[in-house]
């Protein structure tokens, strides 16, 4: 079809709109690392020694005596008594085995400044750096706080201390001086890699003295590293427990340090996320079921070869970066890609461009970022070679079926297959998405569960519902990748995740991730979104408590309730209903200060799309805040049921004020 006239572009945007199942090119197909669709029969037949090929992936120092050990459940243990190092995986073997001179790590600025670090030079430094973090006081099973942008040294910072059996917390580095501090404490933290600062549109931004801000809430000594990203542009002074990255690792030149035995079952890290409560939790992953998980899922789904030039989009202060861009690919010795800053900096094409110069394989990235590169238009695109790509791939949120085709279209030139992934921080890595190379892909609907998962879609009494009704989206069996617990905090790990059903056919143990979802008559699961108190703004994670909490922390306000209300890029946009106290007004300024308040409390991230005053929150005779209406009210739907309210002309008044943006 002639598709560069006008007329074969409408013809062929038409063409896609009514299609909604989509075959794996061939093409892709004849080199895909899996594509034989019997796996899932295999894999289901020798549960769960089928994960032993997820283990195969990795160099284990003492083998494992057992696959899964579930005499705990849910506490499982997955490849018991094995041992390995994760550094070693994602490092050394990979030199031993004559590919030290490829490039592991590829890093661009958001000048344009660039580093590239082989196999060779990542393994000096991450050596340099474990000697140096040894020096600084660190010892095995110590936690090590990072608080970094996307600058190389934060993959070698969490290689080094995998080297040296240090787990890791990295924290993202848009989060405020606050939710640095919680998640120190949580964490019993004494030491912290940060940065001096890094680059946002432009111009420099200032790290540390957030860093800074937050050590002064710890309630502990802290050793810290400051990574010097900015040089002259920006000057730092280091304290007395401060100590410079750079001086560190010239000290230990040279140096190696040789990789630590872990148990398969020992932490590898931790990553705090939100949920119900104002508490973020700490997920504890670990080093062999982890490590085999995403090895096996980079493998298998994002089709990663060791002479790929992979690029995944994502921050590594979320899992999907610890998972998809540092621990899968470098252990399955590909080049990495990362990027320091924002996908319009200087312009909207400079992923595009990105992917042209570095001729990258693959591209995974956020539904969100997907609808804004819809809203600045193809034609960012034009001009830009993308036919070195080969699988394009997303995460993080629901996509929808156009901009599913707008991706596959426009980004893969309809020769790309997309993987769209569901998964969590807690299960570790991917979960439910087609196989590339096997399975026909269905715009909006992630695709059944991988091969030795099993998810199903279930009623509130644990029952399967029927093709095309929605319910809750649960995993019905361990796998190597899940969360091992919740840091210190045992109880709430059983309480928020797990259900024991007593149902003849499943008397195991169940996992409820806290999703919606239907499921198709092929098995293809759509998920819904959060079933919780959680919403997912540009694809992050935030909980709605902390985000009330930072609000009644400000002077002046009484009550506040939190909810997701509809954004089109956004995906979902925080929408504040805030009741003041008695004596304060509400005004510009008071708006103001709550917006500062939630940057302050936990980054600009959360910050409120509206914040509505009112003098009254819609509640149940019983006192609960009906959230669902508000949400209703936030998305400009037809309100929900009001009769079983205390108070059901509020709900009117608030939906007036919405509308007339008062
Ligand atoms: O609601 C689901 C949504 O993101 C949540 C997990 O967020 P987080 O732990 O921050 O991890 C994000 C990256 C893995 C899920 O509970 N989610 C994730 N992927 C998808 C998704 N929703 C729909 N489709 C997806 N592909």
């Amino acid at each position: 079809m002639p598709e560069d006239t006008e007329e074969g572009a409408v013809e062929l945007e038409a063409r896609l709109e009514e299609q909604d199942a989509f075959e794996p090119p061939a093409a892709f197909v004849e080199q895909a690392n899996v594509s034989d669709e019997g796996i899932y029969e295999e894999f289901e037949e020798n549960w769960p020694e089928c994960w032993e090929q997820a283990a195969d992936l990795l160099d284990w120092d003492d083998d494992y005596d057992q696959v899964l050990d579930d005499s705990d459940a849910p506490f499982y243990e997955w490849f018991t008594d094995g041992s390995l190092n994760a550094s070693y995986n994602c490092i050394d073997r990979h030199v031993e085995n004559g590919r030290k001179n490829q490039a592991a790590i590829r890093w661009e600025g958001e000048l344009g400044e660039t580093r590239t670090y082989t196999y060779l030079d990542l393994y000096n430094e991450v050596n340099e750096f474990a000697a140096g973090l040894r020096e600084v006081g660190v010892e095995e099973d110590d936690v090590v706080t990072m608080y970094m942008p996307m600058v190389p040294e934060l993959p070698i910072a969490m290689l080094a201390c995998a080297r040296i059996g240090a787990p890791h917390s990295v924290v993202f580095a848009g989060f405020s001086a606050d939710a640095l501090a919680t998640r120190m404490n949580a964490a019993e933290s004494e030491y912290l890699v940060t940065c001096d600062g890094y680059y946002r549109r432009g111009d420099p931004l200032n790290h540390k003295e957030k860093a800074d801000r937050g050590l002064e809430s710890v309630d502990h000594d802290v050793e810290t590293v400051v990574v010097d990203r900015l040089g002259d542009v920006q000057e730092h002074s280091l304290g007395e427990h401060a100590h410079d990255y750079d001086e560190l690792v010239e000290d230990h030149a040279g140096e190696t340090v040789a990789p630590v035995e872990r148990d398969a079952e020992d932490m590898l890290f931790l990553m705090y996320t939100s949920g119900t409560t104002g508490q973020p939790k700490g997920v504890k992953h670990t080093t062999g079921g982890y490590l085999s998980y995403v090895s096996w899922t980079s493998q298998a789904v994002l089709d990663i070869k060791p002479e790929d030039t992979y690029w995944c989009a994502a921050d590594i202060g979320w899992i999907t970066g610890h998972s998809y861009i540092v621990y899968g690919p470098l252990a399955l010795g590909t080049t990495t890609l990362m990027y320091e800053g924002t996908p319009d900096y200087p312009d909207r094409d400079r992923l595009w461009d990105m992917v042209d110069r570095y001729a990258v394989d693959i591209f995974y990235t956020a539904p969100t970022a997907i609808r804004a590169f819809m809203k600045w238009g193809a034609d960012y695109l034009e001009g830009h070679d993308l036919s070195s790509l080969r699988l394009l791939g997303t995460v993080g949120e629901p996509i929808n079926p156009r901009a599913w085709k707008w991706y596959y279209r426009h980004v893969g030139g309809e020769e790309c297959p997309v993987v769209d992934t569901w998964w969590q921080t807690e299960t570790g890595g991917m979960m439910v998405t087609t196989l590339p190379g096997v399975g026909k892909m269905k715009p909006g609907s992630a695709g059944p569960p991988l091969p030795g998962v099993s998810a199903d879609v279930v009623d509130v009494a644990g029952d399967p519902v029927e093709a095309g009704q929605a319910g809750y989206l649960v995993v019905n069996r361990p796998w190597p990748g899940m969360l091992r617990t919740l840091y210190n905090n045992d109880e709430r790990f059983i309480e928020e995740y797990w259900r024991e059903y007593s149902n003849p056919d499943r008397d195991e143990w169940v996992y409820f991730p806290e999703d919606g979802a239907k499921i198709d008559s092929d098995g293809y699961i759509t998920v819904l979104g959060r079933v919780d108190d959680v919403i997912n703004v540009s694809g992050h994670r935030l909980g709605t408590m902390e985000i009330e909490s930072a609000i009644v922390g400000v002077e002046g306000v009484a009550e506040a309730a939190v909810v997701g209300g509809h954004h089109d890029v956004k995906g979902e946009a925080v929408y504040a209903y805030v009741i003041t106290e008695d004596g304060y007004d509400p005004s510009d300024d008071l708006r103001h200060q709550i917006v500062e308040g939630v940057e302050d409390a936990i980054g600009p991230i959360a910050r409120p799309e509206a914040v509505v005053f009112t003098p009254e929150l819609p509640k149940t005779r019983s006192g609960k805040i009906m959230r669902r209406l508000l949400e209703d009210i936030a998305n400009d739907e037809e309100l929900g049921d009001t009769s079983t309210l205390r108070n059901p002309d509020v709900v009117d008044d608030i939906a007036a004020k919405v509308r007339s943006g008062d």
